[in-house]
């Protein structure tokens, strides 16, 4: 028999309750570690003990998985330290992980590899943004080159937004070293999806899922950009035909070009589009699962998540069964601190969420609704929220309508003043 898995997952959002709740459900699961962590983690996980060498850590514990969830460490080479140590990554290396870590690394690379995208131009002084605003002049989109939570980008409607997103950007610093060269690109129109897929660095390529995700903090369109207020899978309105035709242009491109340059790519790639009068235009890759599209994504999943994540992190996605998903879709909200993304206040109460979760566990009855713990902490009795995207609600059903009565079911039993959530999103 096959030694069983012991898993150290990195991170301790949304995404990674979301992955180590069902790591932990795996039949493959010998043990589940999670480092930084949280209480509400701590359900599926064990923390690591505290010691600053986390690989030192991993090797003690006899780790033969790490799961690196989110960005930053990818793109500080945190999977090429594992691999080094002999350590089993799903996660690329710092290389590979530049499609996300840099714009214009992703911007040259794409071109080289035919995949359509927005047209582009990088500047690294003021005075050559300008001249490219000149060129492009308004609507212009303007990104910084490296990662800025988030926020490197702007839409800008008129030249006095992309004057400003520029200057704050090279000549304010906002974004640090993030935003010493940027790239002013064409604005595109349409619907965006996001498609998912497991790369594992040998060629083999498995299509995951796909998904949506809601990033403005209100229904206003000129409200601030978040992380991700909510998310829906599979992308409304995705097709089999469209699906193959991403696969085809987006993804399999892409891997062979990172291959062909030494770096491939082993982990998950995620592919943000647009669907344009044009066609579909490629708006970003990332390197790493989304959040909070996973928490709408995993509900779906029926295979078990572990034995894939093991065999493309092996090489060996070749002898992985595609996986299987719910015909339902789910979808997830998001309950942040008012707020957030600006300022909030944090270590509110979340009134009724100590009593809904034990009720829960009581009938056996979490899966028609999945509470998901993005930044919580345990006081006694009661969680507190403990930073900006707090809660996830997700709601897998046969239909949007049935999802969005679920949840709201759930909702009707929090009282959590201090919080905020995408009301209109409940609405037709
Ligand atoms: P990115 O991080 O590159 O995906 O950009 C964040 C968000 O900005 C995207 O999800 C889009 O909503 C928007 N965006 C990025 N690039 C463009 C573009 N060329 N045209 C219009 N909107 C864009
Ligand atoms: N929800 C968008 C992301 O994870 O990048």
């Amino acid at each position: 028999m096959k030694d069983k898995i012991r898993t150290l997952i990195i991170g301790s959002g949304g995404r990674e309750y979301a992955l180590a709740r069902a790591i932990a459900a795996s039949p493959n699961c010998a043990e589940l570690f999670i480092h930084p962590h949280n209480d509400a983690i701590t359900r599926y996980a064990k923390p690591l003990p505290p010691n600053n060498d986390i690989i030192q850590q991993a090797q003690k514990n006899n780790i033969s998985l790490v799961v690196i969830g989110p960005e930053q460490p990818l793109v500080d080479g945190l999977a090429d330290k594992f691999r080094e140590a002999n350590i089993p990554v799903f996660g690329p290396d710092a290389n590979a992980a530049r499609i996300e870590g840099s714009k214009i690394t992703m911007k040259q690379l794409a071109d080289k590899a035919n995949i359509p995208t927005a047209r582009w131009r990088a500047a690294s002084t003021p005075a050559e943004a300008h001249s490219i605003l000149n060129q492009y002049g308004a609507p212009v989109v303007i990104k910084t080159d490296g990662l800025a939570a988030g926020k490197g980008v702007t839409v800008a409607r008129d030249r006095k937004t992309a004057e400003d997103a520029i200057h704050s950007a090279m000549t304010e610093k906002r974004f640090g070293n993030a935003g010493e060269h940027i790239i002013l690109e064409e604005t595109l129109d349409g619907e965006e999806l996001s498609c998912f897929a497991l790369l594992d660095g040998n060629g083999g390529v498995m299509p995951f899922a796909s998904a949506r995700d809601w990033k403005r903090a209100s229904a206003r369109p000129d409200s601030d950009n978040t992380g991700g207020m909510a998310s829906l899978s599979p992308a409304p309105g995705i097709t089999r035909e469209e699906e193959n035709e991403i696969l085809a242009r987006f993804i399999r491109p892409i891997d062979e070009t990172l291959r062909r340059e030494g770096s491939p790519f082993r982990g998950v790639l995620f592919a943000g589009l647009m669907r344009t009068r044009e066609g579909l235009r490629l708006l970003e890759y990332n390197i790493r699962f989304g959040d909070p599209e996973t928490q709408a994504i995993l509900p779906r999943l029926e295979s078990d998540l572990l034995e894939l994540l093991r065999l493309c992190a092996a090489g060996s996605l070749n002898e992985a069964p595609a996986p299987r998903f719910s015909a339902d879709l789910c979808f997830h909200l998001v309950l942040a601190a008012r707020g957030y993304p600006r300022e909030y206040q944090t270590d509110t109460v979340i009134k009724g969420l100590a009593a809904l979760e034990k009720e829960r566990e009581q009938t056996g009855d979490g899966e028609e609704v999945r509470i998901t713990h993005a930044a919580t902490r345990r006081d006694g009795g009661e969680w507190r929220a403990a930073g900006g995207r707090v809660l996830g609600l997700s709601a897998r059903a046969p239909d949007l309508a049935t999802a969005r009565t679920r949840i709201r079911g759930a909702l009707a039993r929090l009282d959590w003043p201090e919080g905020f959530h995408r009301e209109d999103l409940l609405r037709d």
